[in-house]
């Protein structure tokens, strides 16, 4: 039997986010990034923005989220994002955003979580599955997300 082949990607450590979106079209695009609040979530949202998808923020604190919204138009011409409150430790508000979502899906990216290791004393919450000590309360609300809207050969990233 022949051995598999292994996956190459042509980015490593040191690729960013714009290596990523850099020569793609984005326009038609909707784009949903949870945890867009800050940190990578933000960055991420930002590049697909400015390649010109229709990008929403998933995100707890809504105030932080209408901030990076503005933030991201202006660094890059683009639509505002959306803002979505979400809450990935509750299954009530992962359902309230599937119900109200009314779009295609077309690009999906799981990043809500917490950074293992990290001192989470200040930022630390708990929601009904308890508290997302790490990744785990938001990787469980994520399939709850995708499990209802993955289905037609959609591809998963996060
Ligand atoms: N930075 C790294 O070196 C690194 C390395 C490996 C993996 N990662 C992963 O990359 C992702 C982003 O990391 P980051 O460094 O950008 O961290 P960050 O700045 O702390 O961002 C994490 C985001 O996730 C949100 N979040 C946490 N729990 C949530 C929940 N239950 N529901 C909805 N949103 C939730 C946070 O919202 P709040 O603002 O409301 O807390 C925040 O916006 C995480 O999944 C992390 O595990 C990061």
């Amino acid at each position: 039997m022949e051995p598999k082949s292994l996956i190459t990607t042509r980015y490593g450590a040191t690729s960013t986010a714009d290596d990523i979106v850099r020569g793609a079209d984005l326009s038609g695009r909707h784009a949903l990034v949870t945890g867009a609040s800050s940190g990578i979530g933000a960055e991420t949202a930002r590049a697909l923005a400015s390649a010109g998808a229709a990008v929403t923020l998933a995100v707890r604190n809504v105030d932080a989220g209408l901030a990076v919204a503005d933030s991201i138009a202006a660094a890059t011409g683009r639509s505002r994002p959306q803002v979505r409150a979400l809450d990935l430790a509750d299954p009530d508000s992962v359902a309230s955003l599937v119900s109200q979502w009314d779009s295609p899906l077309d690009i999906l990216v799981n990043n809500a979580g917490l950074v293992a290791g990290a001192s989470t004393g200040a930022r630390r919450r708990c929601g009904a599955l308890g508290c997302d000590l790490g990744g785990g309360g938001a990787r469980r609300g994520s399939g709850r997300w995708v499990q209802p809207r993955g289905q037609g050969g959609g591809r998963l990233a996060g």
